[in-house]
């Protein structure tokens, strides 16, 4: 294994389950996360971080996928801790092995800046959305204000290479309107005590539109 495959593997989901966990990141999460219910899916599931926000009592199955094997040994750990049955596999956004209109509730947190495509995932969350179903997302992306725009353009050729490919520069809510859905509630903001080239947050419940 070359230096570069065992830190993907192995530095890069510990890295990311403790940049994740922060109290700024996890004031985002509880905005959106005890809001699924139904047939829950989520994409990104790797480290399990929000599984420990899910109302069981709203949920009637968790289905989630991620590409990370070290990822999804946190994943299926928390689902142990939590004690719930859980259908967690491995893979990607931009090919998803669930059927049309399986889930009431996609949650998507962190992971469209890692997506090898933004828009292939997202079509991929729509097909899979029942109609009227609901999107949850908080992100980091692209900042309103051109000083920070540009030490996100400078640093994300580095930050990709050490943070397992997340974007710094991807737009979030107008990626996911693009992608056929209805933003309803949405917020964003910089995250308190967060590097503001990593700090810009949008979040929200978007609908299946059409
Ligand atoms: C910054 S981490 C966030 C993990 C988790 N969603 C959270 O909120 O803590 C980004 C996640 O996206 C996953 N990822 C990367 N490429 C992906 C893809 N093409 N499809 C699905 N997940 C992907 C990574 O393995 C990683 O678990």
């Amino acid at each position: 294994m070359g230096f570069g495959t065992w830190y993907d593997e192995h530095v890069v989901p510990r890295f990311i389950k403790c940049a994740c966990s922060s109290p700024a990141i996890m004031a985002l999460r509880e905005k959106v996360v005890p809001q699924a219910s139904g047939a829950v899916f989520e994409i990104g599931c790797g480290g399990g971080i929000n599984q420990q926000l899910y109302d069981s009592d709203r949920i009637t199955s968790y289905a989630g996928l991620d590409p990370s094997g070290k990822g999804l040994d946190f994943a299926r750990a928390e689902a142990a801790k939590k004690g719930w049955q859980a259908d967690i596999r491995q893979g990607f956004g931009e090919s998803i092995p669930f059927e049309d209109a399986r889930f009431d509730t996609v949650v998507c947190t962190f992971t469209l800046c890692s997506v090898g495509s933004q828009a292939e995932t997202l079509r991929e969350l729509r097909r899979i959305l029942k109609p009227g179903g609901q999107l949850l997302y908080a992100e980091h992306g692209r900042a309103p204000d051109a000083s920070v725009q540009k030490w996100q353009d400078r640093i994300e050729p580095v930050w990709k290479k050490l943070a397992g490919g997340c974007h710094l520069t991807r737009p979030v809510t107008a990626a996911i309107t693009a992608g056929g859905f209805e933003v309803h509630d949405g917020g964003q903001r910089y995250a308190p005590k967060t590097p503001k080239f990593a700090g810009w947050m949008e979040w929200g419940q978007a609908i299946k539109a059409g």
